[in-house]
């Protein structure tokens, strides 16, 4: 039996730093608001000439070189995102052509801030079911891009960045031994962006009522997060036989601080046992479990043979968890 192990991680923020104290002349809100509430410091925003596909490239790049792995190899490029380039191509075949991946079928999944996730479960199904050999899966966001500035609620958490793995088909025991996800689309209406999609094309109207921007109900979308991330993350446990004993390190969704500490602690997992990097990026979406995973395994928070459970939530509703044995 195969599996689909990770061999290389990557990713990729802007230059450009957005503090909480940059919030202060935009909105009426506060550094003390935003740290309380969020756990966020600051965040990074992509400038000009910047954009989903210019980060996820490098974000790319990072874990090819790490695996040792050349583009031309790539089966499959997945990518996770609710911010392509554009609408059409897909930013799967965008990254395809700039990294040369000539012999890679690329597309995108959309899944709001789960959409990792559901790449990764995805790719792992296609190694274990197919004959894809190494695959290219990208967690993007150019959020700043569809935020709305003047709206106070949402523009303090969310933020830019790029993570991606690849996986490789191995016959050890060490990859992906599991994935579940889930999805509940009566409740789409409490995180969405209304315009901009067919039911709304652009226009002068949609435009001026911002209906481009996302817009979310925060308190709502908190108390269901929390339930749905410890419901997700206990389905890998109870599914792998462990406890959170053998966890090494939790890399969940990185929404809001208060969200990761509740489900830590209903865990019953300790702060080094939790990875957190929000109070350098905010809320990066599909970007940010990557992120995490790439900054955990760079600073050796990782061991061979470790057991890493990821577990994200977000827009559609979508939410799920992995469990990997590095
Ligand atoms: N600065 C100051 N005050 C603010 C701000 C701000 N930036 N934003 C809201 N407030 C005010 C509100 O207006 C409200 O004021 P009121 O009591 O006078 O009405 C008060 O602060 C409390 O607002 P709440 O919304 O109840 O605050 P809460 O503690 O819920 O925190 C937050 C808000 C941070 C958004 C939180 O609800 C949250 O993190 N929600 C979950 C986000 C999430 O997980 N999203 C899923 C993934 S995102 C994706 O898929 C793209």
């Amino acid at each position: 039996m195969y599996r689909a192990k990770i061999t290389g991680t990557g990713s990729c923020v802007p230059a450009r730093v957005l503090t909480n104290a940059d919030f202060e002349g935009m909105v009426d809100t506060s550094d003390e608001w935003i740290t309380a509430r969020t756990g966020i410091k600051e965040r990074r925003i992509a400038g000009e000439g910047e954009s989903s596909s210019t980060i996820a490239c490098q974000a790319a790049e990072n874990a090819l070189e790490m695996a040792g792995c050349a583009a031309h190899e790539l089966d499959r490029i997945i990518v996770a995102t609710i911010t392509p380039d554009t609408p059409t191509p897909s930013l799967g075949c965008i990254l395809q052509t700039r990294l040369g991946a000539v012999n890679a079928a690329a597309f995108d999944v959309s899944a709001g801030c789960t959409g990792f996730l559901y790449a990764l479960s995805l790719g792992d199904s296609l190694i274990r079911s197919s004959s894809c050999e190494k695959i290219l899966v990208v967690g993007v966001e150019t959020l700043s891009r569809i935020t709305d500035y003047q709206d106070r609620t949402t523009c303090v958490l969310f933020g830019d960045g790029a993570g991606s793995v690849l996986l490789e088909r191995s016959e050890s025991d060490q990859g992906i031994l599991s994935t579940h996800l889930y999805s509940d689309g009566s409740r789409g209406e409490l995180l969405y962006i209304p315009g901009g999609g067919s039911a709304m094309p652009t226009s002068h109207a949609s435009v001026d009522a911002r209906a481009h921007y996302l817009k979310m109900d925060g308190n709502k979308v908190y108390k269901i997060a929390v339930k749905s991330l410890y419901e997700a993350a206990l389905k890998a446990l109870e599914h792998n036989n462990i406890t959170s004993e053998d966890i090494a390190l939790l890399v969940p969704h990185q929404a809001n601080d208060r969200i990761i500490q509740a489900i830590a602690k209903r865990l019953n997992l300790p702060p080094e046992k939790v990875f957190v990097n929000i109070q350098k990026y905010g809320n990066t979406s599909s970007a940010s479990v990557p992120i995490a995973l790439d900054e955990a395994n760079r600073q050796n928070r990782i061991k061979e043979n470790d057991l890493v459970l990821l577990d994200a939530f977000g827009s559609g509703f979508t939410w799920g968890s992995a469990l990997i044995k590095w």
